[in-house]
């Protein structure tokens, strides 16, 4: 099976100077979604159909995916006709996904595809139950129950209108068939497009069989042609992410106010408080607590026990065991050992103008309330920062040492050392 994506047209309802399908949904391209989607599915052979520009889409696509242009927005059925050159003499199926409609599951995918491939149609086409049906294709079966037509909002009667059953813009389609039938279609007057809809008619008339399948799920068809479409589509994401550490184990607390991203991973009896965001690559672990108010951002790793409180935020950084930093703190590249407590107001100063550097907390230690660790920079074992220290680049803090003051200086030594400033 060959894989098309349909990512060229203006999108002109997003209003927006890039092209739709570049726009991010849960900080990756609608049209990246789609293609690894594709890639996924281990399709034989992978097209997406783009608008002229082809440096702007290339980046976004994995390895393996032959561009197509599109050189006008002529419509659906146009764009595939603009991918036929690379498909040849192709003579198996064709899966075709729209890159505006990024939500669908590969559990989803692997049913349409399978059903299509078992049921040896000539067509078969992915649809969804939607209360509002509203600017999508509406699926018109015969009495008999089997698919006659796809009419689209322009097209369609009141009656028709009434019809629940969308079409995604998903399809399986056998190639030899729809090129026929490709070549048959008429511009629709009113869009100045040609639909890839039409084809099902097509194909009724010749009496090519098709198939529906409908989605379980109606979410997974969103289609995205608007900015509001578009949050509505992160919301979807985002609940998933959700439901996806609740059910295995994650207590959050309230999900309307909680972002956690789908780089995150979280271990059993951890709970995030309210109005928390946790992006990119992330790992925690078992029985933590994290927020309310808190940002973990990329490359952090908490492990298990740890609790950051409110208005932390934490960054490239490791948080050993039963670490706690609950509140008004900024850790940014900072590796910390078990049992560290950061007092409230703690500034990593990791940022130099220049260069990032590195901060280095050992075990144990007890970090006290303002202080300020100017990077690079390590605190030893045990050590003990007073209230409002200022740490200066390079002026390491012995283990098991006091330090205090602007800048700070030793005041007392670990009885080790027997010594005592
Ligand atoms: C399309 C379907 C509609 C379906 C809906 C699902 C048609 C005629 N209609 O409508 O039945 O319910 O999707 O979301 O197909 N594209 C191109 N070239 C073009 C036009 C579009 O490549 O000239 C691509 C777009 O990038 C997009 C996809 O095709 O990813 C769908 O195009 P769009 O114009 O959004 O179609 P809809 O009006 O949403
Ligand atoms: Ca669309």
């Amino acid at each position: 099976m060959a894989c098309v994506v349909l990512a060229a047209g203006l999108g002109t309802r997003m209003k927006s100077s890039i092209p739709k399908v570049l726009h991010r949904l849960g900080g990756k391209s609608l049209l990246r979604r789609s293609a690894e989607l594709a890639l996924e599915l281990k399709m034989d052979k992978r097209i997406a159909v783009v608008s002229p520009g082809v440096e702007q889409y290339e980046p976004e696509l994995p390895e393996g995916f032959e561009l197509a242009v599109q050189d006008k927005p002529l419509g659906t059925a146009h764009a595939l006709l603009s991918a036929a050159p690379l498909l040849g003499s192709w003579d198996g199926d064709v899966l075709i996904l729209c890159a505006d409609a990024p939500l669908m599951t590969l559990k989803t995918l692997r049913n349409l595809v399978e059903m299509h491939a078992s049921g040896g149609y000539h067509g078969t086409l992915l649809t969804g139950k939607l209360q509002n049906p509203e600017g999508y294709g509406r699926v018109i079966r015969k009495s008999s129950g089997e698919v006659q037509k796809i009419v689209e909002e322009i097209q369609a009667t009141i009656y028709e209108k009434a019809v629940e059953e969308v079409n995604s813009g998903t399809y399986c389609f056998d190639w030899i068939s729809l090129s026929d039938a490709l070549g048959e279609l008429q511009i629709q007057p009113k869009k100045n497009e040609i639909f890839l809809t039409d084809v099902v008619e097509t194909f009724v008339r010749k009496r090519k069989t098709v198939a529906a399948v409908c989605a379980d799920d109606a979410r997974e068809i969103l289609g995205i042609n608007s900015r509001r479409q578009l949050a509505e589509a992160e919301k979807v994401l985002r609940f998933r992410t959700l439901e996806h550490w609740m059910d295995n184990g994650v207590t959050v607390i309230d999900p309307q106010t909680t972002y956690i991203g789908e780089d995150v991973t979280i271990g059993e009896d951890t709970i995030v408080h309210p109005f928390t965001v946790i992006e990119g690559k992330v790992s925690i672990g078992k029985r933590c607590e994290v927020g309310p108010y808190a940002h973990i951002r990329n490359n952090t790793i908490l492990r298990d026990g740890v609790e950051i409180g409110n208005f932390v935020e934490v960054k490239a950084s490791t948080l050993d065991e039963h670490v706690k930093a609950k509140h008004l703190t900024y850790l940014g590249d900072t590796t910390i050992g078990r049992k560290v407590n950061v007092g409230a107001g703690t500034i990593t100063a990791n940022y130099d103008g220049k260069k990032k550097s590195q901060t280095v907390i050992g075990e144990g230690a007890f970090i006290g309330s303002g202080t300020i660790l100017i990077a690079p920079v390590r605190v030893g074992k045990d050590a003990v920062t007073g209230a409002g220290a200022v740490v200066t680049r390079g002026h390491d803090v012995p283990d098991g040492s006091v330090v205090a003051g602007i800048p700070a200086r030793e005041l007392a030594k670990s009885k080790k050392s027997g010594e005592n400033k």
